[in-house]
């Protein structure tokens, strides 16, 4: 049976360019799409800008336009960079969009008729010459443990202390330099430290799929342990999570609520089914019916920074408004330059939109990405030296040699056709096809996924495979595909 699969990247923020991490996430999601394509499935691979919150409006008004037009001009520049690096995204959409508001509020007013909503008052800081709540990265200060001065709100760089923007000593804000109040007012919360909300993640997370294939990978998972944790005062497990800002903001207005707009994070995600939403409406399919489905399966690719709010946010949210959960949250670690986090002052970045200025292959980059991408949650090193030496002696040396050479060949002997007539010929293909099996089950072990296949040969092959290793299950392991093309 063709598969259903409705897939995403994550969401990049509308206040910079892609960055060559972007490019990792978005060919290593690409490769595993363009795998379950060639293997007959049905799939929408959707992404969107993600353009809402306090830094995009303030980025906004210091360019002096519009958050609208700002986020525009940086929808502008994806393009490029998506089809320079052959992406094959079905949908471009942003969370800013008509599909993104309507349900955005729909979610949140089905989680206020569960009785996960609540309104309480906070206090935080005001910037008074500026006339909003500050979120904490506008918040600096000296920091209550060290003293260290120009400290960020929320935690301090000399001393590596965690504080509450409250405890700053000398507090001012970064947009005007004036000394911050604290003023209240009410927020709305989504109750996640309801028992239902437990129950049901705890029982998600250690989920499996239709597969009997965990839900998430084990680190993942430990991970996630830790956060439901409760030490013996108390303290940790999983909290209220605040979801409103007050105007002004760049966001969704709450129901029923003026003045209050919906936090970031909370439309963010939402932008993935109004992605969906807008490429269907383009195609003619219906998106209710389709996630209504029991044979859709919902995968994203994010990065490891994203976890919590991919696993234990948004699988709340979508539970607890009615609406299907993700089948696979696939988890990558940060693509680092020589073993270092990029760093746009240090110069260690790698510019994607340079890259291809200077006229370097795509394929280069992906072939390397490929090689050095696995399943698990491991940082990805770009070496500029390994790469030119990869490209060198893996592309250039082996593949296009071999080909080259082969073709001239073909065309010399065999009039340009290869068809096999020997046994050893034939033979010769039943291996090409069994090891085409052994790449498959390294991008995804799925038994059902070869029966699109018209060689008996390579069903039989697999076959005995999985009788054998019953449960076993490998996918994802990029690297582990390539050597065995390269083979
Ligand atoms: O961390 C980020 O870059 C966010 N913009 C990712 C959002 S992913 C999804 F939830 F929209
Ligand atoms: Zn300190």
């Amino acid at each position: 049976m063709p598969r259903q699969l409705f897939v995403t990247t994550a969401l990049p923020y509308a206040n910079a360019r892609s960055h060559i991490g972007h490019v990792m996430e978005y060919t290593q999601a690409d490769i595993w799409v363009r795998f379950q394509r060639l293997m007959g499935h049905e799939v929408h691979f959707v992404c969107a800008d993600d353009a809402h919150g306090a830094p995009i409006m303030i980025a906004a008004e210091k360019a002096g336009i519009s958050p609208q037009d700002f986020v525009a001009q940086i929808a502008a520049s994806r393009k490029p960079i998506l089809d320079g690096f052959l992406i094959s995204f079905d949908h471009w959409h942003s969370t800013d969009a008509p599909e993104n508001h309507a349900l955005s509020q729909a979610i949140y007013r089905e989680l206020k008729a569960a009785g996960l909503i609540d309104i309480r008052p906070i206090e935080q800081f005001f910037d008074p010459a500026k006339g909003m709540f500050l979120p904490d990265r506008f918040i600096k200060g000296e920091c209550p443990r060290c003293g260290a001065k120009d400290q960020y709100g929320d935690n301090c760089e000399n001393c590596g202390a965690v504080y509450a923007p409250t405890e700053v000593k000398n507090p001012y804000s970064v947009l005007s330099g004036a000394t911050p109040e604290l003023r209240v007012s009410d927020h709305h919360f989504f109750r996640l430290s309801d028992p239902r909300c437990k129950d049901f993640l705890e029982r998600w997370t250690h989920g499996v799929d239709r597969d009997g294939r965990a839900r998430l990978q084990p680190e993942v998972l430990n991970k996630i342990k830790e956060w439901f944790t409760v030490d013996e005062e108390g303290k940790g497990g999983l909290g209220d999570w605040d979801i409103s800002r007050d105007a002004p903001y760049f966001g969704i207005e709450i129901p029923d609520a003026p003045g209050k707009y919906f936090y970031v994070w909370l439309d963010a995600p939402v932008g993935y089914l109004a992605s969906l939403a807008a490429h269907f409406a383009k195609t003619g399919k219906d998106m209710d019916a389709f996630l209504a489905d029991p044979a859709t399966e919902q995968v994203h690719f994010i990065g490891k920074d994203i976890t919590y709010f991919h696993t234990l946010f948004w699988p709340a949210m979508l539970h607890f408004s009615g609406r299907k959960t993700p089948d696979q949250v696939y988890v990558h670690g940060f693509l680092t330059v020589k073993e270092e986090k990029m760093s746009k002052s240090r110069g260690t970045g790698i510019d994607p939109g340079r890259y291809l200025e200077l006229g370097l292959e795509a394929e280069w980059l992906r072939y390397y990405l490929a090689a050095k991408l696995n399943d698990r949650v491991e940082d990805l090193d770009f070496n500029p030296e390994d790469f030119i030496s990869r490209v060198n002696s893996d592309l250039v040396g082996k593949y296009i040699n071999i080909a080259s050479r082969i073709s001239g060949f073909v065309h010399k002997h065999f009039a340009g056709q290869i068809l096999p007539s020997t046994d050893a010929q034939f033979a010769r293909i039943a291996v090409a096809e069994a090891t085409a099996g052994e790449i498959a089950k390294d991008l995804e072990y799925r038994f059902e996924a070869f029966s699109g296949l018209p060689s008996p040969i390579l069903m039989n092959t697999m076959r005995g495979w999985a009788d054998g290793i019953a449960g076993f299950y490998e996918g994802r392991e990029f690297g582990k595909a390539v050597r065995k093309i390269m083979e």
